[in-house]
């Protein structure tokens, strides 16, 4: 078994259905990767030790969604020097914008890399995530190639 190159973090399990089409995408790249909930309020703990722990593991780029107020990523960033990419989930009453603004918005040394709201921003994140592997994974390279390839063709 190959072990998780990214790991997919949700602030919430109501989070999960959207996240799924990342997890999907990346199962497409044939990029191994984990999934766990987690919540920067709720479970402060679980975010340090995961985050902390996270590089030695072998992680390579962390992807954090999360709704509202949306901590997550943030939080996560400052136990971690990997990439962190940011997804703002739209299931609060501002439908993503707080999320977005969140996210966009972290302070000078500790960014988040951004994607757009929703449905969009988990597929990009996943073709975000498999644009950093590729520099170091020749696999990785060929099979987004071979997807950015076959959009082009659609
Ligand atoms: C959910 O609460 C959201 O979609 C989000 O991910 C989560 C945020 O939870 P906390 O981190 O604020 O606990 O409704």
């Amino acid at each position: 078994m190959t072990s998780p190159l990214v790991a997919v973090l949700m602030g919430s399990q109501s989070d999960a259905p959207l996240m799924q089409e990342c997890l999907d995408l990346l199962s497409k790249l044939g990029i191994p990767h984990e999934s766990h909930v987690m919540s920067a309020h709720r479970t402060p703990d679980k975010v340090r030790e995961f985050a902390s722990s996270a590089r030695e593991r072998g992680i390579e780029v962390i992807i954090a969604a999360a709704g509202g107020a949306a901590a997550l990523p943030g939080a996560v960033k400052a136990y971690t020097p990997l990439p962190v990419i940011g997804v703002p989930v739209p299931s609060s009453e501002l439908k993503g914008i707080d999320a977005l603004y969140a996210m966009a918005q972290m302070p000078p040394g500790t960014p988040v890399a951004t994607v757009a709201v929703g449905s969009w921003g988990a597929r990009n994140a996943a073709l975000l995530a498999a644009e950093i592997l590729a520099l170091k994974h020749e696999d990785v390279r060929k099979a987004y190639e071979d997807y950015r390839r076959s959009l082009a063709a659609g």
